[in-house]
Parts: structure tokens; sequence; C-alpha cells
């Protein structure tokens, strides 16, 4: 799975009319990482990883910023305001060592939910995991996460209810679909 990551950079408008770049995330990105999880409310960060915190620890962010550039793929959504960037969203998709599947989460700032920046994201990552030759994806919602699970509906994502977690796993099969 060689690549370089700047190919993977497009820019877009969302669906609720946000300019944005979508690339990589980079070791530098980490002061605009952590201005991004400041947005989030404890509902949000609940959703995105299934625990009650006020606020990630600076070793919970740390960890988010240990990519493997090789194997797992981070897109970031930025938006360039006055000058300078923020980061609206982020997409992790993590590989198993098979490389063929692989899982994947979805975040975007309290601002600037409902605007089409997570329908992007996910639509960009899926595209690179199926470039890459990753044959499925998958994710975790909670069941209260009616929007991650109708956007997951949406881009064709067939969900499973998984009781160990009490948690819909969606699972899409990316042999099966057309995605440049
Ligand atoms: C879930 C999340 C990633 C979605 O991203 P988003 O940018 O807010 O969503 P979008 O604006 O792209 O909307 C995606 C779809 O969800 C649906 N949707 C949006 N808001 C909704 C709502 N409040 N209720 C139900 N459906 C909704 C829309 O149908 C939309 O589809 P469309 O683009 O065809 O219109 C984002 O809300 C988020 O980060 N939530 C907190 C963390 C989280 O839940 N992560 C998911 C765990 S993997």
């Amino acid at each position: 799975m060689k690549s370089n990551p700047d190919q993977y950079e497009i820019s877009t408008i969302t669906k609720g009319g946000l300019e944005v770049v979508i690339r990589p995330i980079r070791a530098d990105d980490a002061p605009l990482l952590e201005a991004l999880f400041d947005t989030l409310s404890p509902k949000s960060l609940y959703f995105r990883f299934f625990m009650r915190i006020k606020k990630p620890s600076k070793e919970m962010l740390a960890k988010l910023m240990e990519i493997d550039h090789g194997r797992d793929a981070v897109l970031i959504a930025t938006e360039r305001k006055e000058g300078r960037e923020q980061i609206l969203g982020v997409f992790r998709l993590m590989c198993y060592p098979d490389r063929k599947q692989g899982e994947f989460s979805l975040l975007v700032g309290d601002p600037w939910q409902g605007k089409g920046v997570g329908a992007k994201l996910l639509e960009h990552g899926l595209s690179i995991a199926k470039k890459r030759g990753m044959e499925s994806v998958f994710g975790m919602a909670l069941p209260e996460n009616k929007t991650m699970l109708a956007l997951a509906r949406k881009r064709g994502f067939a969900i499973t209810w998984d009781s160990d977690v009490c948690a819909y796993e969606m699972t899409i099969n990316l042999t099966r679909i057309n995605r440049n």
C-alpha cells in the first residue's frame, strides 16, 4: 500500500456551501486538531469515542497523531478563514494487517455538523480505500447516533446490530461499488 499522501488532496464544496480542502493529516497539524476537539460537545465526543469524556487528554490527542501512513489513512477537511487554516473534520481508516479490511471513524466539529463535511470526508476516504485495493470497510455507531446511521445508509453501508458492543456495525463492500 505504498502511496504518496499528497495525491490524496482534493478541493471541494460541501452540500452546505463550505469550501474545503480534504488532505492527509501531517505531524504539524497537531495544534489544529486540538482546536477541533475544543469545538466538540460531550455528545459528539461520546458518539466518536463511546466514552463519556469532557475533553480528550493530551495522551489521547498524541495517540490520534500516531499514524502509520503506509497502512492507515487519516484525512482532514480544512477551511481557510482570514488566512488561517482550521480543521472542520477528520476521517480515520485503520487497516487490518491483511490490508483488505479496515475500520473507519468520522468526526466533524460541532459548528460544522449537518453541512455535508462528514459526507465529503467519507466519500473521499472510501475512494482512497478502494484505490488502495481494500475490499471492505466497517465502522461502529451507537444506536442514538441517527446522523451517522443515516449517512452510512445513504452511502450504501449494510447495518447490523452488534450485541457485544451494543452498537451498530456499518459495513461496505468496496469490490461491488464504483468509486474513482
Ligand atoms: C456523524 C457525523 C460524522 C456526520 O457528519 P456531518 O458533517 O454532520 O453530516 P453531513 O452533513 O455530511 O450529513 C450526512 C447525512 O446525514 C443526514 N443527517 C444530517 N444531519 C442529520 C440529523 N440531525 N438527523 C438525521 N440525519 C441527519 C443527512 O441525510 C445527510 O445526508 P445528505 O448529505 O445526503 O443530506 C458528525 O455529525 C459527527 O462528527 N458527529 C459526532 C461524532 C460521530 O458521531 N462520529 C461517528 C462515529 S464513527
